[in-house]
């Protein structure tokens, strides 16, 4: 959730920290500050910390071009312990102004610790959890950076990413992790670190990724890692792949419009090489799984948060009709307190973006206690997701930085759907099935740029018309059914998250059993509803809202004048068979959050309380 990133070598570090920073703003950006190791006006180094309310670029104005220093920490926040203000964010000192620490993640026996250490005479400057750490870093001080914060974190209960520089030692930074992601950078004569590689990519492409209970020295010539009880460890150098580097928003006045845009690129490097048309089945090497081992399977779930969890929902119908295999989609945070049942037949697929969210994390580790198989279908290469489940796919979206997840959405609900031909045509699908599906599949970018291309940038036409009704209303329904239930909740999602309406969704048939008391005249509902096996049906249910003055906003496939005849506002999308309309029907959805948001003045890229990887519970 909050960004950290930090620098020993040769160079001034404050100007590649705020590079830094700014890259990783889009983690949590409440508010930023670095600490610097400079040489004092006196004697020796001191340390000089500098924090801001707000943007990255409030930081970037308060720090002097000419800011001295080649060992330096900095950290974007996303507020937990106390509220957003300068006092509370990182990074937070020691009682003499010699240590300094950024940490991500909870310290979840703060309180105790802060009263012990209150006890001792040390006076807290401010709400959060992480100031103990400077201070207990302090207290086991003894000329030994490493060991002072080794030391430290044996007391310390929770999830950390930190790290520390000491105005006694200007060449020296630790770093620490268990529960939140840190990555070391190689470079020349200097190294780096980071919470996320994204931050640091563009000084180097060889990274170690620490592992929980790691803790590392670093200097400008290298690092040493042990684990937190002493023993050494070693690790192979990794090279960051080239889809780090795209991560600008070119033309486009924001991000999210820019990602939306992307789709049908990233969708077809999702399905490339996947799709096996002479086969009529799919391809993905990354699960290692045997047509033997295919057979085997009894039981699918999929776990994931927010969009990740409505893309595995689509996925969880998929598996079921495509290759007949009961599955399941749940939602991570769940799963992980429920003591699932978990059997040896058992598959399970952890669905994320970030490949760093808390509570798909814990889902996927209690899976694994439990004896079950997990493979990860995770967008960010070498995330903690990724390597803790050993085995998956790779979604190959690109980096998305908007906060609100749209062509990650895409590419994992088709990665799902590859998955699900796969199992299908192993188990049950015959060939001319299977390519039928496949081929649909393959269509799929061409048709989304053909409609993006139309709609997308468009300034008047029925998004506009959509988005003046949904800027005007108190209130607004999403419905659908089947997979389109799960784009119903998605569209809500997106609603809420960027342009901050109060929004619901439901599948359609279920408005009847309650909700529907909320709908009077005027109420938008957003009613999805392709052309597949529910369409009446759901047609049925949108006339049930009509009846009671919903202004219905309906999607639906391209050349059903019926449906849209039952709109006031109507919005075609391309043909496709049931399984695969998500990846049309979002679309509009996507755009009616983004256009909303735009329209009603809303901060689209960095909306407001939220981060873009959720790395605590
Ligand atoms: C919504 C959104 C979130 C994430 C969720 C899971 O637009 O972005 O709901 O989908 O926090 O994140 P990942 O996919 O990184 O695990």
């Amino acid at each position: 959730m909050c960004g950290i990133v930090g620098y020993v070598g040769g160079r001034k570090a404050a100007q590649l920290l705020l590079d830094g920073l700014r890259r990783l703003e889009y983690r949590g950006y409440d508010s930023a500050g670095l600490a610097m190791v400079a040489p004092g006006a006196s004697d020796g180094f001191g340390l000089e910390v500098i924090r801001r309310v707000g943007h990255v670029a409030a930081l970037m104005e308060a720090v002097p071009a000419s800011q001295a220093g080649s060992t330096g920490i900095g950290h974007t926040r996303w507020a937990t312990h106390g509220g957003v203000t300068e006092a509370n964010a990182h990074p937070h000192v020691d009682g003499t102004e010699r240590i300094a620490v950024i940490h991500n993640g909870i310290i979840e026996n703060f309180a105790a610790l802060r009263d012990h250490l209150q006890e001792e005479g040390v006076v807290f400057r401010s709400e959060t959890d992480s100031e103990v750490l400077p201070h207990l870093i302090r207290k086991f001080y003894k000329g030994d950076p490493l060991e002072a914060a080794r030391s430290a974190l044996a007391l310390v209960h929770g999830t950390w990413g930190i790290a520390v520089v000491f105005a006694d030692h200007p060449g020296v930074m630790i770093a620490a992790r268990n529960g939140s992601p840190l990555v070391v950078g190689k470079g020349d004569g200097e190294t780096f670190l980071a919470s996320d590689p994204h931050a640091i990519a563009n000084y180097t492409r060889q990274v170690v990724y620490l592992e929980d209970r790691e803790i590392v020295k670093i200097t400008r010539e290298g690092w040493e890692i042990s684990r937190l009880d002493g023993r050494p460890v070693s690790h192979v150098l990794h090279e960051l792949g080239i889809e780090l580097g795209s991560s600008e928003k070119g033309l486009f006045p924001h991000y999210m419009l820019k990602e939306i845009h992307e789709q049908p690129e990233s969708l077809s490097r999702c399905l490339l090489g996947r799709v096996v048309p002479e086969t009529g089945g799919a391809k993905l090497g990354g699960f290692d799984l045997s047509p033997r081992d295919i057979v085997g399977i009894r039981r699918v779930g999929i776990l994931g948060c927010g969009t990740s969890y409505h893309a595995g929902q689509v996925g969880a119908v998929a598996m079921e009709q495509l290759a007949r295999l009961p599955a399941f989609a749940e939602i991570a945070s769940e799963f992980r307190y429920r003591n699932p049942v978990i059997q040896a037949d058992d598959l399970f697929l952890a669905v994320s973006q970030s490949g760093e969210t808390a509570d798909t994390m814990g889902a996927v580790q209690e899976a694994q206690t439990k004896g079950g198989r997990v493979m990860g279908v995770v967008n960010v290469v070498g995330s903690s997701i990724a390597r803790t489940c050993g085995r998956g796919v790779y979604v190959h979206s690109g980096p998305e930085i908007a906060v609100a997840s749209t062509k990650a959405f895409t590419s994992q609900v088709a990665a799902l759907l590859v998955a699900a031909l796969m199992f299908g045509r192993t188990r049950v699908l015959g060939p001319g099935e299977g390519r039928a599906f496949g081929d649909d599949l393959l269509a799929v970018p061409e048709r989304m740029a053909g409609w993006l291309d139309t709609y997308g940038m468009a300034h008047h036409g029925p998004i506009i018309d959509a988005v003046e009704l949904l800027t005007k209303a108190r209130f607004v329904f999403f419905l659908g059914r089947g997979v389109s239930a799960a784009v119903a909740m998605e569209g809500a999602l997106k609603l809420k998250e960027v342009a901050y309406i109060p929004c619901m969704s439901y599948p359609a048939a279920e408005m009847k059993h309650g909700p529907i008391a909320l709908i009077d005249a005027n109420t938008p509902v957003v009613a999805i509803v392709p052309n597949d096996l529910m369409r009446d049906k759901t047609l049925s249910n949108v006339q049930e809202v009509r009846a009671r003055g919903a202004r219905v906003i309906l999607i639906h496939t391209e050349g059903d004048h019926e449906a849209a005849r039952l709109a006031e506002v109507s919005i075609p999308v391309p043909k496709a068979s049931a399984l695969i309309t998500p990846l049309l029907t979002v679309l509009p959805l996507q755009l009616f959050a983004y256009r909303a948001g735009l329209a009603l003045g809303r901060d689209i890229d960095r909306p407001r309380n939220l981060a873009k990887s959720v790395t605590v519970e």
